[in-house]
């Protein structure tokens, strides 16, 4: 772990969709840089299993059981904060709607897709912002995007309109919280390997990690020739959310391994 002067230090940070991959990673970097953290996540077994993990650890970690779209459970997620943690000024939204259809996708479909990745990160960064100072917050959010949310995938209309969704939301966030010292970025990771995408690759093309990277149109897509391990999105994320990336908002820090450049 890095002893440069990040600023999170004896901060709190909420995280959505923390009980998981990526997720998960990210708290685990947070509670390394000395942060104290609030999952959001709506799974109570993965979250429940985590939570006991990083407290055995010695980290101050708090799970708030709850769907992103559930106005009760984010407001009770940011009251039931702990007096004595310091209140939150970081906040990484990662809980999104994995609903991959094309143009027969139902208004159920796009329900699915649209109402966590958008609606249900602007209600937990509504409620996020409702308890910082007017100005001069010193406060970061990072929010979840995605490659997807910069080119065409085939039959991915509902998922990649929904990330190229957030990088618009981010942008505009970013625009309406400056005033009070509120940035707010988001990062696009390309494939990253985690039990998901480990069960898909399995299930649906008989690969594992070592044959999914060597497949020219799965991991021969990046310029790495591998996919991501949730840490490196993880670190990333950390960056934007510190001291160190002070100057940075309204934009989008692509993590791909060279996935967009070619
Ligand atoms: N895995 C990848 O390759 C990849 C690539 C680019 C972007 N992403 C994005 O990263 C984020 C995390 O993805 P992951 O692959 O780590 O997912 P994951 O399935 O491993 O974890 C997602 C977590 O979010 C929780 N969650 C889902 N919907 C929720 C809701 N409505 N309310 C509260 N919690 C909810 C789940 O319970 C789970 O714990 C997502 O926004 C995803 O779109 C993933």
């Amino acid at each position: 772990m890095t002893n440069l002067p990040r600023g999170l230090a004896g901060r709190t940070a909420v995280v959505t969709g923390g009980a998981q991959g990526i997720g998960a990673a990210v708290v685990e970097r947070l509670c390394g840089e000395g942060c104290r953290v609030v999952v959001l996540d709506k799974s109570a077994e993965h979250g429940r299993t985590m939570v006991d993990h990083w407290r055995q650890q010695g980290h101050d970690v708090r799970l708030a059981v709850g769907d992103v779209t559930d106005e009760a459970a984010v407001r009770s997620a940011f009251a039931d904060v702990p007096a004595e943690w310091a209140s939150p000024t970081l906040l990484v939204n990662l809980a999104a709607g994995f609903v991959f259809e094309g143009l027969d996708a139902t208004r159920a479909d796009w329900h699915a897709a649209l109402d966590p990745t958008i609606f249900g990160l602007t209600l937990v960064t509504r409620e996020f912002a409702a308890g910082l100072p007017d100005q001069d917050a010193d406060a970061a959010i990072v929010n979840m995007a995605s490659i997807s949310a910069h080119i065409a995938q085939e039959g991915y209309l509902t998922y990649n309109t929904s990330k190229a969704a957030v990088l618009g939301l981010t942008r505009c966030m970013a625009q309406d919280l400056a005033p009070r010292g509120i940035r707010v970025n988001s990062v696009s990771p390309g494939t990253v390997w985690n039990a998901n995408n480990e069960r898909f690759h399995r299930e649906a093309l008989g690969l594992d990690r070592a044959a999914a990277e060597a497949a020219p149109e799965h991991g021969g897509k990046f310029l790495l020739r591998r996919f991501a391990d949730p840490a490196e999105v993880a670190a990333p994320i950390a960056f934007l959310l510190s001291s160190e990336a002070s100057f940075i908002t309204g934009t989008d820090l692509v993590v791909d391994g060279g996935y967009l450049a070619v």
